[in-house]
């Protein structure tokens, strides 16, 4: 390895993943990832389980990390870690991992903000690569099973959220509305599935009348319900003869209230590049929604899929532009389940 090269070891513990991935120059020599099929049976995550797979995981996984890199851990310049939000206790196993492996090495432990390495993924290279970048200022739509958010991108460590969920985020409504319909955890892939072969005028559902650029998806969720409980009513096989249909319909809903608050914030900071985040970017309806703008001359950025769920070459990728600008790296931060932009 050459003395020169800036290699950033990055760690992701927040939720259900526990992963780690090597970069070098920006650019990704490893991304491993371990999921936890422990929670699929309980329909959500359980955080105390979570926690405990993290701890049978995160050695495994940074071994693996290394391996596929081709490098030693001598040879990492800093390694940088989740700091929040997340689930505290996954969070700790990941913190505490990463801040002995730095003193081990003695070299810099970096906090990482899960959402800013969301939104710093665009920036994510692969080896040999030369891809377009957004430019600063640029609109970022933050989509997951845990935030909704637009922020307004002005550098690497310049963000603003200039419009957020006021209760559910765009796939927890995803995963609930899926629970109702029977559907696996978690249940937006599922429901993105049957969509495609549904007819999304069918049902409609109401949109929340919600200020500025805010989200709410607690009323969809509330509204589906009832219409579900009075279809059952007269047809007790209602959801299974029409489960690509309703499909369809939410998924249609869900994408165009994401839709009609990201083309206000463009309006509103004229801002013409958008770029996307988070684990619903994986969405077909938003991603040929999002495509469409092209048309009104609006620059859209979609990372590649690895890296719009939640993984570690994120964290890494922010570890790195932090190292860069030299960043206090005090060991003594501490996790942060509501840790904001
Ligand atoms: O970013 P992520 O991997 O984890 C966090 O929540 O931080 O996002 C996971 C979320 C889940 O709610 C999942 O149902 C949703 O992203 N999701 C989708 C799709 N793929 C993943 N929602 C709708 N359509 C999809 N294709
Ligand atoms: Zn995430």
């Amino acid at each position: 390895m050459h003395q020169s090269s800036i290699i950033i070891l990055g760690i992701e513990s927040s939720c259900d993943d526990t992963a780690a991935a090597v970069i070098s120059n920006g650019k990704v020599l490893a991304n491993i990832i371990a999921n936890q099929e422990v929670h699929k049976k309980y329909g959500g995550v359980v955080p105390e389980l979570a926690s405990r797979a993290h701890q049978q995981n995160i050695v495994p996984v940074v071994d693996a990390a290394l391996k596929k890199a081709g490098i030693s851990k001598n040879d990492i310049t800093a390694v940088a870690y989740t700091n929040g939000p997340g689930l505290l206790g996954s969070l700790l196993v990941g913190s505490s991992f990463a801040k002995t492996l730095s003193i081990g090495l003695d070299i810099p432990a970096i906090a990482v903000n899960h959402m800013q390495g969301h939104i710093l993924a665009h920036f994510i290279k692969e080896l040999d690569e030369e891809k377009e970048m957004p430019e600063f200022p640029f609109l970022c739509l933050t989509v997951s099973g845990g935030h909704t958010q637009i922020v307004k991108v002005d550098d690497f460590f310049k963000m603003k959220v200039i419009g957020e969920t006021i209760d559910d985020a765009a796939g927890e409504a995803f995963d609930k509305v899926a629970k109702m319909l029977q559907l696996p955890y978690p249940g937006g892939p599922l429901v993105d599935k049957y969509a495609k072969e549904g007819n999304p005028d069918r049902f409609s559902f109401p949109h929340p009348k919600v200020d500025g650029l805010n989200f709410s998806f607690s009323g969809l969720k509330t509204s589906i319900l009832y219409f579900l409980q009075k279809e059952l009513k007269s047809n007790p096989e209602f959801i299974t003869e029409n489960i690509k249909d309703i499909c369809a319909g939410i998924q249609k809903t869900i994408v165009d209230i994401l839709m009609e608050k990201l083309l206000t914030a463009v309006e509103e900071t004229n801002i013409k590049q958008i770029a996307i985040a988070g684990g619903v970017s994986a969405n077909s309806g938003l991603r040929t929604a999002l495509q469409s703008l092209t048309k009104k001359d609006i620059k859209v950025f979609i990372p590649k899929f690895e890296y719009c769920t939640d993984n570690a070459a994120m964290i890494a990728i922010t570890g790195y532009y932090s190292y860069l600008e030299n960043h206090d790296f005090s060991k003594n931060s501490i996790p942060n389940a509501r840790m904001k932009l």
